[in-house]
């Protein structure tokens, strides 16, 4: 049997796979087993914010006398030193993490905590967003969910976009009651095809939240570590986020991986009501992958930032170059673009081609969706948008 056959009898998937076999991935590069080379500006969807197979990080998790396993009611030292890594990097006033597997029990723990801390049951967030697969995550993404499974987490309501006047008003109706736990969304929302909102929104959503005692949740998956130009998101707005949800990026695809961090107060105040224990949660690999990926974002973050200004620019100069049926609506911010080609059918048709050509990108409703790695150089870039070019044209 080959290995799709295997697959197609033996392993569930969600959805239809890309006809990809990874037999290697190095960079921006993946190659399959005849030797076949691929592009990537799929970026594992968030994960690679580093290109695969970073020195820096495989000399990490190779190079450890480390235990196999540690239960996660003992100390040990480097989660200490991760979650100081963490209080460093992230926006100052949060200072505690709790471990996870990844992004949605992140999110899911997260909403546990903001229930906990108000004693409130509603959660407000944007329709259509997506934020994991648990049951909490579904239950604060589309309402489209609620339709395969009726029982969702009750009391969660959704702003539909434009986040502007008209959507700030509604949220301040729903937010005056003092009846919602939390407000969850990503700073720049790349699951709706890199929705980047105004800072005015952002601030007056924070200011709307502190008023009426509802924590702000801005689950940075996909938008932490300098994906969009900031160390995260958030720090693009005047804002103070109760608690933010990492994940992804954070140990450069070695392990599973997610964190939620907050403030002192609401950490305090949750300990001890709130189970949050995750067998796997900082596994010692993933620990050393993640600490691996900070400290090497730290010491090259000018680097990176530069590399990525450029290769962001690169994109916002070459991509309205191409010719696709109609022109399309592109929205960048640092290395999250969508180019919005109108019609889903046409983004997944050309995600299918592209494929094909050697070349790989998600797509998000009707947007074709890159993220490539931070330091992809524009050899590659350029490389990838000529592949672009012979599919749509
Ligand atoms: C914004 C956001 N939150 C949460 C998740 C879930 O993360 P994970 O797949 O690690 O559970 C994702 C995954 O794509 C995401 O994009």
């Amino acid at each position: 049997m080959t290995v799709k056959e295997k697959d197609d009898k033996y392993f569930g998937r969600g959805g239809p796979a890309l006809n990809l076999e990874v037999e290697k991935a190095k960079g921006s590069l993946i190659f399959d087993p005849s030797g076949k080379k691929y592009i990537d500006f799929l970026g594992g969807a968030g994960v690679g914010n580093l290109g695969w197979g970073l020195e820096e990080v495989e000399m990490a998790i190779r190079n450890s006398e480390r235990p196999s396993y540690v239960y996660p009611h003992f100390y040990y030292k480097p989660w200490a030193e991760l979650a100081e890594q963490l209080a460093a990097i992230t926006p100052e006033h949060l200072t505690t993490s709790f471990r996870a597997t990844g992004g949605s029990e992140a999110v899911d723990a997260a909403l546990q905590m903001a229930m906990m801390y108000t004693g409130r049951k509603k959660i407000l967030s944007i329709e259509g967003s997506y934020h994991g697969n648990t049951f909490g995550a579904l239950s604060v993404a589309s309402s489209s969910n609620g339709k395969k499974f009726h029982n969702l987490l009750s009391g969660c309501e959704k702003i539909k976009p434009p986040l502007e006047k008209n959507a700030l008003q509604e949220i301040e109706e729903k937010l005056k009651g003092n009846e919602y736990a939390a407000f969850i969304m990503e700073p720049v929302i790349v699951n709706l095809g890199v929705v980047i909102p105004e800072k005015d929104y952002m601030e007056k959503l924070d200011r709307l939240c502190k008023e009426h005692g509802t924590l702000l949740i801005m689950d940075e998956a996909i938008t932490g570590f300098f994906r969009t130009g900031k160390f995260f998101a958030s720090e693009h707005y005047n804002i103070k986020p109760d608690i933010m949800c990492l994940a992804k990026a954070i140990s450069s695809g070695y392990a599973g991986m997610g964190a939620v961090m907050t403030t002192d107060k609401v950490a305090k105040a949750v300990e001890g009501k709130v189970g949050l224990y995750s067998s796997y949660g900082w596994h010692p690999v993933g620990t050393d992958a993640a600490i691996a990926t900070i400290n090497y974002m730290l010491n090259n973050t000018e680097e990176l930032l530069d590399n990525m200004e450029s290769i962001s620019q690169l994109f916002k100069d070459e991509l309205p170059k191409l010719r696709f049926r109609e022109e399309p609506e592109i929205r960048i911010k640092g290395l999250a673009i969508a180019v919005d080609v109108g019609d889903e059918d046409y983004a997944s048709e050309i995600k299918k081609k592209a494929v094909e050509h050697g070349l790989l990108m998600n797509t998000e409703g009707s947007s074709l969706s890159f993220l490539p790695a931070l330091n992809i150089d524009s050899k590659t870039v350029l490389e990838g948008i000529k592949i672009l070019k012979e599919v749509v044209e």
